[in-house]
């Protein structure tokens, strides 16, 4: 499989470590073999050659901050800017892992309408092209016969969507509650253990949970952009961005920790969906509340199902090799298919 990779951040370098360190076992297990032909970035350069790049001198360049630095080759190309990458080159797959815009989903959304368009399967971790335009690039996809997969969008590789749209197929499910939002679980459970509210923030960004704009994270919006895609695969038809009850977490003091721990409850940034509609909101659980004990960048949520009652997952919410992994598991899902 020819790979594409457009943004080489935190995600898209978590999948280039994983596709070189698992190279062999790939192969052997799932007869899968990942060749990255193409990575685009917005300033730090971009690289295209058809016979597949060699991907530790490409963290190795990336590492020295620019892919100027990966060796010259016979057959390199350095200045195809992300569209050429994309509409020229011979990837059979485009993962577009560059950071998030909820509000116009670019330049990432032409990314992907140019990938359906010229052929190639597409793999999301980027949530902001869903939330833009959620039915238009399902539709492309279907019309082109293209596959179009975004499990990392949500609760990073832990399997959220294919849960729902695989293993709960049959069930009805009418409402998805949970703690959706790594950067923010981490801030209130360090914020629990004494840490300021700055410090806690620079410690997510320094892990690789925060967005590019930590904005996002702390004022509810990339969980209310999650409860948007969950919607659409949950329902059918996504929530608008602007119709949710969108509250983060940066009206929450020291004080109001103290009063909750003496209460014996924990604060918890709660998203919940239903057909209805969908809020995002800071609330104190009690220690009894199996949500209350999910800590750090974990995340978990709970489907109500109509033949199975309650389902519960929890794992990680945001990171580096776990949304890598996400998008391996696009990956491995659309060479079994294809
Ligand atoms: N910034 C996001 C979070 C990354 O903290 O959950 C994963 O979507």
């Amino acid at each position: 499989m020819r790979i594409a990779i457009i943004g080489f951040g935190v995600v898209g370098q978590g999948l280039a470590e994983i596709l070189r360190d698992r190279a062999a076992e790939l192969q052997s297990a799932h007869n899968f073999h990942g060749e990255i032909v193409a990575v685009a970035t917005r300033s730090r350069g971009t690289l295209y050659h058809p016979d597949g790049l060699d991907t530790a001198q490409l963290l190795e360049a990336i590492g020295k901050g620019h892919l100027g630095h990966y060796p010259h080759v016979y057959g390199l190309t350095r200045n195809w800017d992300a569209l050429t990458l994309v509409r020229q080159s011979n990837a059979d797959v485009v993962v577009e892992v560059s950071p998030t815009d909820l509000q116009t989903g670019q330049p990432a959304l032409d990314v992907c309408y140019a990938a359906l368009d010229s052929g190639k399967h597409l793999v999301l971790a980027n949530k902001g092209p869903l939330v833009v335009a959620y039915e238009a690039l399902h539709e492309r996809a279907r019309l082109a016969g293209l596959r179009l997969c975004f499990e990392g969008t949500v609760m990073a590789g832990t399997p959220v969507l294919r849960l729902a749209q695989q293993d709960l197929a049959g069930c009805r499910i009418s409402e998805a509650r949970g703690i959706l939002n790594g950067t923010t679980n981490y801030i209130l459970t360090q914020m629990g253990t004494g840490l300021s509210y700055a410090e806690a923030l620079q410690q997510a960004q320094r892990l690789g949970y925060a967005e590019a704009n930590p904005a996002a994270d702390v004022e509810g919006w990339d969980a209310a952009a999650k409860l948007v895609i969950l919607s659409g695969v949950l329902f059918g038809t996504p929530l608008a961005l602007h119709d949710l009850d969108v509250r983060g977490i940066t009206g929450i003091t020291p004080q109001d920790m103290e009063a909750a721990r003496q209460a014996g409850e924990r604060w918890k940034l709660i998203a919940r969906v239903t057909p209805e509609g969908g809020s995002v909101r800071p609330m104190r659980l009690p220690l009894s509340d199996p949500l209350a004990a999910v800590s750090g960048a974990t995340n978990a949520i709970t489907y109500v199902t109509d033949l199975l009652g309650s389902v519960t997952l929890v794992g990680a919410g945001a990171g580096r090799l776990s949304t890598g992994f996400a998008v391996l598991s696009d990956l491995l899902d659309i060479h079994r298919t294809s």
